[in-house]
């Protein structure tokens, strides 16, 4: 079974203040993106890497990963769901979609092989994600709290997520069309009707968003078990 790898790396990391998109901020020896492209770029069952790219991206071509015979790139769009779907342009109908963000750089093999292994369990695709550890809080506009949110349910959503890329590419362009706000490809999925599944993803798949992420991510990496 085909399964095809799309990630977004078209993003411009506002919140990183930095002088250039996060994801090619130096992490140890190379950019955070080429952690993340190495990681899937390895993968046996994943056959073809598709990367989508800011319109003016002048970084990408630089990086040693950007010639791998895997590896295609495509323009990526406005917002997150743009990207996504310009990759899946690629792709035909019956292959797998797996997504993951060019900004979690700390992937192992260990949690692709995980969601993978939840196909059989969940034909209609799954995503990467962690219980909820913290009790939560609802607030309103101005920080001050309204209510305790039930923990037991709630999970933070990670990737890669991993659907059939025609319902995928479906799902995502009509709920664009109706106007939802699409953040990952779980919530396409479940505004069409479908269950993902939600498969226990490690600690240390963070996203770069902050500068001090940065040095998590650092650390992860340098103990990294797989
Ligand atoms: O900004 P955020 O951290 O949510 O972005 C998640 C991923 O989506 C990043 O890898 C970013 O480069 C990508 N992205 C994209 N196209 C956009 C916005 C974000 O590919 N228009």
């Amino acid at each position: 079974q085909d399964i095809i790898a799309i990630v977004p790396a078209a993003g411009i990391g506002s919140r990183m203040k930095a002088d250039k998109p996060k994801q090619y901020l130096m992490l140890g020896n190379q950019p955070i993106i080429a952690h993340t492209l190495d990681c899937l770029l390895t993968h046996p069952k994943i056959q073809k890497v598709i990367v989508a790219l800011h319109l003016k991206d002048d970084y990408f071509s630089q990086l040693k990963q950007a010639k791998h015979p895997k590896l295609l790139q495509v323009n990526g769009g406005d917002e997150r769901a743009d990207s996504v779907l310009a990759g899946l342009k690629l792709i035909s109908g019956n292959q797998w979609a797996l997504v993951h963000d060019a900004a979690r750089p700390c992937l192992t093999h260990q949690d692709i092989d995980a969601l993978i292994a939840s196909q059989i369990q969940h034909p209609q695709g799954a995503i990467l994600a962690m219980p909820v550890r913290d009790t939560m809080k609802r607030s309103d506009k101005h920080g001050n709290i309204l209510a305790t949110v039930e923990r037991e349910l709630l999970w933070h959503a990670l990737t890669p997520q991993l659907f059939r890329a025609d319902e995928l590419k479906n799902n995502i362009e009509q709920a664009i069309a109706q106007g939802v706000v699409i953040t990952d490809e779980a919530s396409a999925m479940e505004w069409a009707g479908v269950t993902p599944g939600l498969i226990n993803g490690r600690a240390d798949n963070i996203k770069v968003t902050h500068p001090d992420d940065l040095a998590l991510a650092a650390l992860f990496l340098s103990h990294s078990i797989d």
